[in-house]
């Protein structure tokens, strides 16, 4: 055998070269296509940074409305898709009905699974655009047991997303353009991150050359879990416990610093950035305000921020170099906006969709692509010999 070099968790391997997505972890940099998230956030919208993410550059006036109208127009279901979300019990968790729904998208659209053909790339990528929303927000309906509206497509992507949420057959859904322009704000900042989990699970789907919807699917997967994407769902599980427990604040970061099994300060630290998330940075600074203006001033909204202030002090989180992450404060703004928190990890989905994409496209226009195929250490028994069953003692 040859050398092989052992990194659990890819803490220190690098597995693909890519132009998308910058980060500095010490600095507390993220940059998309050389682009700093606080100018995209503050100045861009997502459908532009889903552009910029998939096609390399900002699109002018003309290729942003072409691009915008594409994706309206493949914002429907097909309605035996839609059947779909009868067959799932009434208390699906909406990140595996997502996930089903992706998967199932290879089967309604088999005229656009070639990974090679440019033109089939570009109508899955435009498909996985416009349905995600009208399916995230089915998922949702679903489990509330409401009926599932249709796309209006005179509306933007967010205004769609959040009218097929929270509207109603025979009302009209005045879209709240505070609300419009957080969620717009939030999915930017969740756009891309380089190589992390699920990002990583599609492009080693994809490298085996499975289709963009097999990949996205099993991307969504991998964002489900707690210290991934579902984290954000954790902190308001965990601030609800704190609050319904007898237990306090600091009581519950006794448990955290003792390691107690399974109990760790959710939204709190990072593989990478060991300063601050500068995607943190931003959602603290528009967290409070977007609640004040949704007028949704949260008792849990206090306890976070006690939590963040004990621990941004204590020794264990300072010499672990554990700060805030993205997902610290999403879960009390997404729950203002009226989302359960079963739907927060949807909600990071839809934000990540763009990059999954980008990072797809990218692996496979790469002519140094290889299937992904890691190596490992064996540490299990030497060879031994077959012994029959009555043998055996
Ligand atoms: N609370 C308490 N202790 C922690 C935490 C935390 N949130 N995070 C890390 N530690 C400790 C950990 O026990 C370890 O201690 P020691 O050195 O004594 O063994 C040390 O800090 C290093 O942690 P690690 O688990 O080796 O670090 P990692 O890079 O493998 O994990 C992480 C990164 C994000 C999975 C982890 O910090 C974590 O579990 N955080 C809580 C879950 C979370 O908020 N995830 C969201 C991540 S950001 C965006 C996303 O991907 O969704």
């Amino acid at each position: 055998t040859g050398m092989v070099t052992l990194d659990p968790g890819f803490t220190n391997t690098a597995s693909t070269t890519s132009a998308i997505t910058y980060i500095d972890g010490e600095a507390g940099v993220l940059r998309y296509r050389g682009y700093p998230i606080e100018q995209l956030a503050e100045h861009s919208s997502f459908l532009e940074v889903s552009y910029l993410l998939i096609y390399g550059e900002l699109p002018t006036a003309d290729q942003l409305t072409a691009f915008t109208s594409r994706v309206q127009r493949h914002t429907l279901l097909h309605e035996d898709l839609k059947r779909f979300f009868d067959g799932f019990p009434r208390d699906a968790h909406p990140m595996p009905v997502l996930s089903s729904a992706v998967s199932a998208l290879s089967t309604f659209y088999q005229d656009s699974l070639s990974p090679f053909d440019e033109t089939q790339v570009e109508l899955s990528t435009i498909r996985l655009l416009a349905k995600l929303p009208t399916i995230a927000a089915y998922a949702h309906k679903k489990s509330i047991g409401q009926p599932l509206l249709y796309p209006d497509n005179r509306l933007g992507l967010v205004e769609n997303f959040l009218r097929l949420s929270f509207g109603l057959p025979a009302e009209d859904y005045e879209v709240d353009p505070v609300m419009v322009k957080a969620l717009d704000q939030l999915f930017i900042l969740h756009a891309d991150h380089e190589q992390n989990c699920s990002t990583s699970t599609v492009r080693l789907v994809g490298s085996g050359q499975a289709n963009l919807f097999a990949s996205v699917s099993a991307g969504i997967h991998a964002l489900s879990g707690p210290l991934h994407g579902g984290a954000n769902s954790a902190v308001l599980e965990m601030l609800g416990d704190i609050r319904k427990s007898d237990d306090d604040v600091d009581t519950f970061m006794t448990r955290v610093k003792n390691k107690e099994k399974g109990v760790r300060l959710m939204g709190f630290g990072h593989r990478v950035y060991k300063n601050y998330d500068p995607r943190a940075a931003i959602i603290k600074k528009t967290a409070d305000e977007i609640l004040q203006k949704l007028g949704k001033r949260d008792e849990l909204l206090d306890i976070a921020m006690r939590l963040e202030e004990i621990a941004l002090n204590d020794e264990y989180f300072i010499s672990r170099k554990l700060y805030p992450n993205v997902d610290f404060y999403t879960g009390l703004i997404y729950k203002a906006m009226g989302f359960p928190t079963k739907m927060f990890t949807v909600l990071f989905a839809l934000g990540r969709l763009p990059g999954w994409i980008a990072q797809w496209r990218e692996m496979m226009e790469d002519p140094q692509t290889k299937i992904g195929r890691p190596r490992q250490v064996y540490t299990g028994v030497p060879e031994r010999d077959y012994v029959p069953v009555p043998d055996r003692g």
